[in-house]
């Protein structure tokens, strides 16, 4: 690392600080949003109240990057395996979400922020997913943060319904085999005209990707931080884009 990369590197994200600015750019983070119930347990509170800090804790943090001008972020909001919790734990997380978009939209909106959601959407509840449609149609044409939610996403079933699709094509006679290229993968995929992360966060201190943008997370970077999420405020974030700036990004180059 060279003295002006660790000047920035130690320099956190001001609102006054493009991301474009930055010495190693950035477009695109990704966020593994852990350990919502572990931070209830510490306080001695009812573990679903560590969903309801959640909310809050990324209120602030889309706050933060807004001003900052990343161009894309994307969160973790529901796995296609949360399904295996608890009944009265998946119910409260449905109801959350359907809350956030009746609140929280309006909001959004205002900042200028284009909300998707990715994942497999079908198999939401019907009257969520109805709301989903709807925040995205409303937000379409907003220019500020392109802000992905993954809701009931997997990456192995998102890639799996790529291939179908893809197969479909091939033995229609519209492709050939060697036109199956990365490229077109990706544009198979839920995230397919948004760019690959350059960098994935997880809070709760776990290793793992947990079946999360597998395909695109091909060269991200990964910063994991204990810090449990409903604690991850805007200077847990910058400190992670201050790491981030001091690695080397060499996509399997020298
Ligand atoms: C992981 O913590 C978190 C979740 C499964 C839910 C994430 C949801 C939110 C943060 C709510 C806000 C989201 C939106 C889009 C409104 P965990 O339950 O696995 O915690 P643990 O690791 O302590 O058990």
């Amino acid at each position: 690392m060279d003295r002006t990369q660790k000047r920035i590197a130690s320099q956190p994200l001001t609102s006054s600080q493009s991301t474009e600015e930055r010495a190693l750019p950035l477009t695109h983070v990704a966020i593994i949003m852990d350990g919502n119930r572990r931070w209830a347990d510490r306080k001695g509170l009812p573990r679903l109240i560590g969903h309801k800090e959640g909310v809050k804790s990324l209120k602030r943090l889309v706050k933060h990057v807004s001003a900052a001008h990343l161009d894309f972020l994307t969160v973790y909001a529901f796995s296609s395996e949360n399904w295996q919790r608890g009944q009265d734990e998946v119910d409260y997380l449905m109801e959350l979400f359907s809350q956030v978009l009746k609140y929280e939209l309006a909001e959004l909106a205002e900042n200028g922020v284009r909300l998707r959601f990715i994942g497999n959407l079908a198999g939401m509840p019907a009257q969520l997913n109805r709301g989903l449609a709807a925040a995205m149609e409303d937000t379409k044409l907003n220019q500020g943060l392109k802000m992905q939610v993954a809701l009931n996403y997997g990456s192995r079933l998102e890639i799996t319904e790529a291939v179908g699709k893809i197969a479909a094509e091939v033995q229609a006679g519209r492709l050939s085999c060697s036109a199956i290229t990365p490229e077109l993968i990706s544009a198979h995929l839920y995230t397919k005209d948004i760019p690959d992360p350059d960098l994935i966060i997880r809070t709760g201190g776990e290793m793992r990707l947990s079946n999360y943008l597998l395909w695109q997370a091909a060269y991200a970077e990964l910063y994991v931080t204990a810090v449990l999420w409903p604690d991850f405020t805007p200077a847990e974030f910058d400190r992670a884009l201050a790491e981030y700036s001091a690695r080397q990004r060499r996509y399997g180059g020298d």
